[in-house]
């Protein structure tokens, strides 16, 4: 039985899956839990079995990669019901995670008991599917229906502790967790507890209402993906019909789900979330440099997140700032922030203490003389950068890590400032920095293969998902949104409206368009980035100054009520006349007759313009492969997931269609703009994609 093996101890049959490294049912596992049962059934001897894990986690759910092929028996929704049929007491020992496929075999069997730590969810409705083997029956019959509609929804994970109070699990076990296990299974013999089978148990009653509630919500919450949707209807099943019938139904929309193309959008996600922690080239000998202390140069509000990040994660962090009161504002806002993990139940009050006794604060360089890694975020000025890391060289222990925050700025004269290249590197967070799961670490010419590889490592350790680029203006996320917000600008002087722009990229799936986004962060802010980059920008880009006329007019965006919309009191948007005006007399004063465009041509310039500066990056080697692209757009900055990234889009869509548009883009706006990367000319004509280079 490859997968799982069959043992005894006494009159107890134990049944453990071993199939590294998160125990995915795949079909050998399926397979040889199935023997397990047949085997306690016909074994006399065996009076109940219990059901365990090898290795760092229980079953993590059905093995991903067998999804989009045939899947071969037994199947998941039948073997769930062969446990739960099964006439022998049987019985789940849980430690790691119980997710997914993982989750409804526990809950398929008679009892569940688990270590303190382990913890449970249904995360499939964040590969675009729901749980397609009862567990949208199941749950809801065990912690009733609105917390499983929550939890299946939301896919996320809850610890032993709230399962035990919901009813998910009956008992905690300390120590060794087979022998508790097994201590739970004599106590029930001996006590003659009877089977308890979770399909036969009722589901207690609920308003409907809660349905439509619960889709409204989510409409709102999760615009555009279907599997949240479909996961309420299957929840509705389980109180619509018998369990059967209700397995049956459920089956039926996961397996619609899995064949559309947002799961299988969704499934690349997870495996190139995994993919871009693996460096193309680098060996698995080169150690990461210990990191127990970690120091912050710059206060302000990216500074202050990224302490709070490395805080959250146990470090102690030492913060520099010019003066005592942005540190004490710095501070303040820590308290504020983790204040609403207290608030929310998510940590003590004596947690918050304990976290912000790891901060220290100092005016003083000389502060970081012990720290393992310091990350520099003072504003984006190259003089001032350069003078921390020419201090940062000299206060720093040697082999201490230098890193920089700059989202634009060259970190190879950082390095040489420093006068400790080998050490200097990128560790580029987004803001907010405690919130953004997103880290795109940098590497400068000389930056040690181990600095890159503690980096990586440190990024997850903070519970951010790294990617590794190279230098490069913008680097991977901001130089492909250059162009994206480039081809915005000169879509205004053509004859568009911001509103019809930022309709086009909401209707998409972003959160926001480009102009909601200017408004928010500041038009003040965009004018100084543009003034920073002016020697980097083409002429026509020059000349397409509405921010600079927005600025000019104080119109800084929500914070002034103005900027490409006006506010009112409550900061609702509204399409401001005045600002049409302004664009159509712009327009006219730079000789541009103005036309209808369409939305399709919108969003295939402001799409296409990115996936073509995504295939320079990944020619000129600034980023290693199309995942890293893709998971740089999905965490960093608000790209579907249904979609699944720009690069995986592109090949949805067919290089060879993006290459032709390209042209007559190239055409209508000018080669400086629209010609088509060598990469993406090359694949086209081969008929390849990106992930089929
Ligand atoms: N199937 C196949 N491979 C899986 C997998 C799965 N369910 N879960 C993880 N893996 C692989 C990863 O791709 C990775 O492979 P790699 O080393 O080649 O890159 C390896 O296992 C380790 O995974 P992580 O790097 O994610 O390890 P962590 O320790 O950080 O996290 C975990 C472990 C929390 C279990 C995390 O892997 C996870 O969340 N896995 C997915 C869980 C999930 O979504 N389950 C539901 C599956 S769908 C389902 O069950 C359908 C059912 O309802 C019918």
């Amino acid at each position: 039985m490859a997968g799982v093996t069959f043992s005894r101890q006494g009159e107890i049959g134990i049944a453990t899956v071993d199939n590294p490294p998160v125990n995915a049912l795949s079909q050998a596992v399926r397979a040889g839990l199935a023997d397990a049962v047949r085997m306690a059934e016909a074994d006399s001897e065996i009076r109940a079995l219990v059901l365990i894990c090898a290795g760092r986690t229980f079953i993590a759910g059905a093995d991903i990669r067998e999804f989009g092929g045939p899947m071969q028996p037994p199947l998941i929704n039948n073997l769930v019901f062969d446990l739960e049929r099964t006439n022998k007491p049987l019985i789940a020992a849980i430690h790691g995670t119980a997710l997914g496929g993982g989750l409804e075999v526990a809950m398929a069997c008679h009892f569940r008991v688990a270590t303190e730590q382990a913890r449970f969810g249904l995360p499939e409705v964040k590969l675009g599917i729901l749980p397609g083997a009862g567990g949208t029956q199941r749950l809801p019959r065990l912690v009733g229906v609105e917390t499983a509609l929550t939890m299946i929804t939301e896919g996320g994970d809850i610890p032993a502790p709230k399962a035990k109070a919901i009813g998910l699990i009956d008992e905690i076990v300390g120590g060794d967790l087979l022998q508790g296990a097994i201590a739970f299974v004599e106590r029930l013999l001996e006590e003659g507890w009877p089977i308890r089978r979770t399909g036969e148990l009722p589901v207690a009653a609920v308003d409907p209402a809660i349905f439509d509630e619960f889709k409204k919500k989510l409409a709102k919450r999760q615009r555009g993906f279907l599997a949240p949707q479909a996961c309420v209807d299957a929840v509705r099943f389980a109180v619509d019909y018998p369990l059967e019938e209700g397995c049956e139904r459920e089956y039926a929309l996961c397996l619609e789900l899995m064949r559309g193309p947002q799961s299988k959008a969704q499934r690349h996600a997870f495996f190139a979330e995994r993919e871009v922690a693996k460096i193309p080239g680098f060996s698995p000998e080169i150690q990461a440099r210990p990191v127990n202390s970690v120091g912050v140069v710059g206060p302000g509000a990216m500074g202050t997140g990224i302490a709070i990040s490395f805080l959250n994660a146990g470090y102690p962090v030492v913060i520099v700032g010019l003066d005592q009161p942005s540190l004490d504002k710095s501070l303040a806002t820590m308290r504020k922030i983790l204040g609403g993990a207290v608030a929310k139940g998510a940590m003590t009050e004596e947690g918050l203490e304990a976290k912000l006794a790891l901060v220290t604060l100092s005016t003083h360089f000389e502060a970081l003389s012990e720290v393992d890694l310091v990350v520099e975020a003072v504003f984006e000025d190259m003089a001032a950068k350069i003078q921390v890391f020419t201090k940062l060289g000299q206060v720093t222990r040697l082999g201490a890590i230098l890193a920089t925050n700059t989202s634009y700025l060259d970190i190879d004269i950082l390095a040489e400032a420093s006068g400790r290249p080998a050490d200097v590197v990128g560790m580029h967070f987004f803001n907010p920095a405690n919130v953004m799961r997103l880290l795109e670490n940098v590497r400068g010419a000389k930056t040690a293969p181990d600095v890159i590889a503690t980096v990586m490592k440190i990024g997850k350790a903070i519970g951010k998902v790294s990617v590794l680029v190279g230098i490069s203006d913008g680097f991977v996320g901001n130089r492909m949104l250059s162009k994206r917000s480039r081809e915005a600008m000169f879509l205004l002087e053509e004859g568009a409206t911001p509103w019809q722009i930022d309709k086009v990229l909401v209707d998409f799936g972003f959160a926001m368009g480009p102009y909601q986004v200017s408004d928010l962060a500041g038009i003040d802010v965009q004018y100084a980035a543009r003034q920073a980059r002016w020697g980097i920008l083409t002429e026509r880009e020059h000349q397409a100054n509405i921010v600079d006329q927005l600025y000019r007019l104080g119109r800084y965006g929500q914070k002034t009520g103005a900027g490409y919309y006006a506010y009112d009191d409550k900061r609702n948007a509204a399409p401001d006349p005045f600002v049409e005006d302004l664009i159509v007399r712009h327009s006219a004063a730079r000789g541009i007759a103005r036309r209808a465009i369409g939305d399709g041509e919108i969003r295939e310039r402001l799409l296409y313009a990115m996936i073509n500066e995504g295939a320079k990056i990944l020619e000129e080697g600034v980023a290693a492969r199309p995942h890293d692209i893709d998971v740089i757009w999905l965490m960093g900055f608000g790209f579907p997931a249904y979609l699944g990234g720009p690069m995986f889009l592109a090949d949805q869509i067919g290089l060879k269609t993006i290459h032709d548009a390209l042209l007559k883009y190239e055409a209508r706006v000018g080669p400086e703009f629209f010609k088509p990367s060598a990469l993406l000319a090359r694949l086209a004509l081969e008929g390849k994609g990106f992930y089929s280079a």
